[in-house]
């Protein structure tokens, strides 16, 4: 029998652990046996009771859990030669060849470049005296499929990675409850989203709470920006009769120096220019635990599941494949063109190429 291995990578995201169950349960039905690696590569890197065989019970009851329940962490070691080789010689004595990983486009690039390496390894493992040429003769390809996990919709070539809408909910609650003390105060409220350097969860959710004015990295504020919103938030307060002021702000935004605009500092501007009786609300980590919306169990589901079949179609030929969805559409797309694309993006931004950077994520974007 096949055996598959999954992991969760990276910063944790509702939806993970509806993943995992689905890889799980795919596999078991696929008639291949299921292994969960637990603590993110540390588990593939230390072996032993850290990749443990999942049956169907095992993960009963997953679908709506917040987190990940096998773990995640920043795993240096696996950024080491050292550290992978000894995650081959794991996988090779636990006889698993298929790696699903959950999570970010670093977690992604990491397991491609152990694709990459993996036949190197295996010789290298071999010459030291670890493994035998017999061991590792049915293990000539490792299959690498990835499952985009992270709240902050930052990967280019799908319209939603497992988590983020799980997140814009638990935002949006959160907005509407800052609402409502601002509004009993006339008080304005500047609410830090996460999102890293993509400003997806702070555009959606400013829409979706009909914020006042926002901040985002990837469109920086034109200069003189703020006068502009302070002359917005006075028509909405004087003219439109407005109680209370909500602005939103990525926590990656920037101007276009790409110097940081941070809560504190339109705080002070409201603060000071305005006279608005002003607070700042950081959201943090709220955004990211918690239990995993309809979408995202759902959307984990059928990745899941599709991952597994990717899995099954590999031929030893084929890029590793990263499993998207693009309107509505489950999808498998190449790895190193999703983690690329990605990069073009953030390189443009880098480079003070607004425009530019935009239209990779929307060829018809105009500012
Ligand atoms: O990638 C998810 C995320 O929550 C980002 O939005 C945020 O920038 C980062 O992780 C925070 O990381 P940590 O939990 O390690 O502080």
């Amino acid at each position: 029998k096949r055996r598959i291995g999954v992991l969760t990578s990276g910063g944790d995201a509702p939806g993970m652990n509806g993943a995992v169950r689905a890889v799980v349960r795919m596999a078991l039905h696929s008639d291949c046996e299921a292994y969960a690696v637990y603590e993110g590569y540390e588990g593939l890197v230390n072996g032993g009771n850290m990749i443990r065989q999942m049956h169907w019970e095992d993960v009963r009851g997953w679908l709506s859990r917040g987190g990940t329940l096998i773990g995640s962490a920043r795993c240096m070691s696996f950024r080491e030669r050292a550290g992978r080789l000894r995650a081959a010689k794991n996988m090779v004595l636990r006889g698993i060849d298929a790696l699903v990983v959950c999570g970010g486009d670093g977690s992604l690039t990491g397991a491609d470049v152990f694709r990459a390496e993996w036949s190197g390894l295996l010789q290298e493992l071999v010459s030291a005296g670890e493994l035998t040429e017999e061991q590792i003769k049915p293990y000539s390809v490792l299959n690498i499929v990835g499952l985009v996990g992270s709240i902050d919709n930052d990967m280019s070539g799908t319209d939603a990675t497992i988590g983020c809408y799980s997140s814009l909910t638990r935002i949006c609650d959160a907005v509407d409850d800052v609402f409502d003390t601002a509004y009993s105060h006339q008080r304005g409220f500047v609410i830090e989203v996460m999102g890293r350097h993509c400003g997806w969860l702070a555009l959606m959710s400013a829409i979706s709470t009909g914020a006042d004015w926002l901040f985002i990295p990837e469109i920086p504020p034109r200069d003189g920006w703020e006068d502009d919103m302070c002359a917005s938030i006075t028509k909405n307060r004087k003219e439109r009769g407005k109680r209370r002021t909500i602005v939103i702000v990525a926590e990656g935004a920037q101007d276009r120096q790409l110097n940081k605009i941070s809560s504190s500092t339109i705080k002070d501007i409201l603060t000071q220019r305005l006279g608005l009786d002003t607070r700042t609300t950081v959201l943090g980590h709220t955004q990211r635990g918690g239990a995993a919306c309809a979408y995202d169990r759902w959307l984990s589901t059928l990745q899941g599941v599709e991952a597994v079949r990717a899995v099954l179609d590999m031929t030893p030929t084929s890029p590793s494949p990263v499993i998207t969805i693009r309107e509505n559409k489950i999808m498998r797309t190449p790895l190193m063109e999703a983690v690329q694309a990605t990069k073009d993006v953030t390189a443009k931004i880098h480079a003070k190429d607004f425009q530019a950077a935009m239209t990779l994520r929307d060829p018809e974007f105009k500012e």
